[in-house]
């Protein structure tokens, strides 16, 4: 079973998936680890960023994997250099590539059937593209100033001004949301959360008592 938890970003996204994953008893992919290493292999082969067919022959050249939350390109752990400012701008646009998405996608269904299909996934797209058929969907969004200032306490953004950040949060959610392939957008079947204010636990909570509703109906 995999449950699908998608939204923008500095919606709490990553904590709850964790914690969502343990008290649950499975394994979670950060599939925006997987895009920001996959905007490392091409920053390091010093690719045009604006090319597609060069971003995309440096990512098919590397190989992503992710092993108990820990990002891995071509067997070393790149978990802190995904969260540099260089990875952080450039990887809208890598992502924004539909052969890249396409490659990466593949590497994301891969990861999940050799854990017996079951997995928490976090991201933009699990609900509507990855996986269409989960049976349990939810779509998390706070308020922008609840966002930015989350994304202000996060280690990567603590030295950038608030007003840095809502500009850098309005980029990114105009690119993730306007792109083609795959724009950040909810499910029709997905459950809305507005986290805005919730605490962790709070959410954790309300997405398990849709688990326990989809169970009830018999969708799991
Ligand atoms: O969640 P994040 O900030 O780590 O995501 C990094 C980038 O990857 C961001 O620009 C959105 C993009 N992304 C995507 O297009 N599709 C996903 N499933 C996950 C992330």
């Amino acid at each position: 079973m995999v449950i699908a938890i998608d939204g923008p970003s500095g919606v709490g996204k990553s904590t709850v998936t964790r914690r969502l994953a343990t008290v649950m008893g499975l394994e979670f992919l950060d599939t925006g680890a997987t895009y920001r290493a996959a905007t490392i292999a091409a920053l390091r082969t010093g690719a045009d960023l604006t090319d597609e067919d060069t971003v995309l022959a440096a990512v098919t050249a590397s190989e992503i994997a992710y092993a108990d939350g820990t990002i891995l390109l071509d067997g070393e752990s790149v978990a802190e250099e995904v969260r540099s400012d260089a990875v952080t701008k450039n990887a809208s646009a890598v992502s924004a590539f539909p052969r890249v998405r396409e490659h990466v996608v593949e590497m994301q269904r891969r990861w999940v059937s050799d854990r017996g299909g079951s997995a928490v996934v976090e991201g933009r797209d699990i609900g509507t593209v990855v996986f269409p058929d989960a049976p349990v969907k939810i779509f998390l969004t706070a308020d922008p100033e609840v966002r930015a200032a989350r994304r202000a306490g996060d280690a990567e953004a603590a030295h950038q001004a608030v007003s840095d950040i809502v500009a850098d949060l309005n980029r990114r959610d105009h690119a993730d949301s306007t792109r083609k392939t795959s724009p950040l957008r909810p499910a029709a079947d997905s459950v809305e959360v507005n986290t805005s204010e919730m605490g962790i636990e709070e959410v954790v909570l309300e997405i398990l008592e849709v688990v326990a509703d989809r169970f009830e109906q018999g969708r799991l």
